[in-house]
């Protein structure tokens, strides 16, 4: 006798009362691109529906999401000058501590994170401070400046901090300035596991973050290795990270899953830039059914086993949640 599995999925009650994953509000975060002006609201020509904008758009923006139930966001600067260590980025008046006190002055409940890096505030475009020999980001002295930056952000107000540069050590290193500057309670988000990926092209182009020479490939990870991605991670873990993270997303699911068995921390999913493109480009052109195609995606996401999702799709999402 064979197993009538069709009997469960005769009418859409019953499909709903045996649906194992289902998507929240509360899954999403949502990334903000702040940069200084006013009234600016460029869009991204490869990620139609994301823009650049300045710190009082930025505020109508946090008015809409937080009406429609999306409460948190990850914050990227954009700064008007740039230097080989990324001083802007340093300075109390940074571009992300004065959209931090702006967005926490109206909306108080906005759980801001804040992405921690120094590709959008240096010249030439890495990560960190590069060694005047080798030309190469040097992991060290750039562990002392992101513990700087950390500091900016926290003070400002944000409630978490994800570091994104994939410098060893870094999460011992901001935890330990952190706690020495009364800031225990300020949780850490690593971006634990992060591949170089081609999958971050649009990303660049709107953080306009792209390296004048050379790519990230001797601190990024080999697309290639799954073992090396669950001891990033694990490693991050040890160090104190609150919340791993894998990214991108969509290329590695198994990534995800194998974390979660190896795992027992909150895991993110970075649902990046060219994840987005293909999507909605697709969308717009007609190609595939741009929201069923997407909540398949999110939903992809935590059955794999991750608990949050950044996206570019947030807004849409929590939209479509809203009707439906
Ligand atoms: C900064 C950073 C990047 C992303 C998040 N933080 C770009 C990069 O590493 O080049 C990518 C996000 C995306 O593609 O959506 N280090
Ligand atoms: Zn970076």
């Amino acid at each position: 006798m064979f197993k009538r599995f069709r009997r469960l999925r005769i009418n859409e009650n019953l499909r709903n009362l045996v649906q194992e994953t289902s998507l929240s509000r509360n899954d999403f975060i949502y990334p903000l691109f702040v940069r200084e002006g006013e009234n600016i609201k460029t869009e991204v020509n490869s990620m139609p529906g994301v823009f650049q904008m300045s710190i009082d758009e930025i505020l109508k923006e946090c008015e809409y999401i937080y009406s429609i139930g999306l409460k948190s966001i990850i914050l990227f600067g954009i700064p008007d000058v740039k230097d080989s260590v990324g001083s802007e980025c340093l300075c109390e008046e940074s571009i992300i501590a004065r959209t931090i006190k702006a967005i926490k002055a109206k909306f108080p409940d906005m759980f801001i994170i804040t992405d921690l890096c120094f590709c959008e505030y240096t010249d030439h475009g890495h990560c960190g401070i590069l060694d005047p020999v080798t030309q190469t980001v040097d992991n060290d002295k750039t562990l002392e400046i992101s513990a700087q930056q950390a500091l900016v952000h926290a003070k400002a107000g944000a409630d978490m901090i994800a570091p994104s540069g994939m410098m060893d050590g870094i999460i011992e290193t901001l935890r330990t300035a952190l706690d020495e500057n009364g800031f225990k309670d300020l949780p850490i988000m690593a971006y634990s596991t992060k591949f170089a990926s081609a999958y971050y092209g649009p990303f660049r182009d709107v953080a306009e973050s792209t390296p004048s020479f050379g790519d990230r490939r001797s601190y990024q990870m080999n697309p290639a290795n799954r073992l090396e991605a669950i001891e990033e991670s694990l490693e991050d873990e040890k160090q104190g990270a609150d919340i791993l993270m894998v990214k991108p997303a969509l290329a590695f699911m198994d990534v995800i899953r194998d974390l979660r068995s190896n795992s027992n921390l909150p895991i993110c999913a970075y649902n990046v830039s060219g994840e987005y493109a293909m999507l909605k480009n697709a969308g717009l052109a007609g190609l595939v059914d741009y929201e069923r195609i997407m909540l398949e995606t999110l939903t992809g996401f935590k059955r794999a086993g991750a608990d949050m999702i950044i996206t570019y799709h947030a807004k849409e999402a929590c939209e479509y949640l809203n009707k439906n």
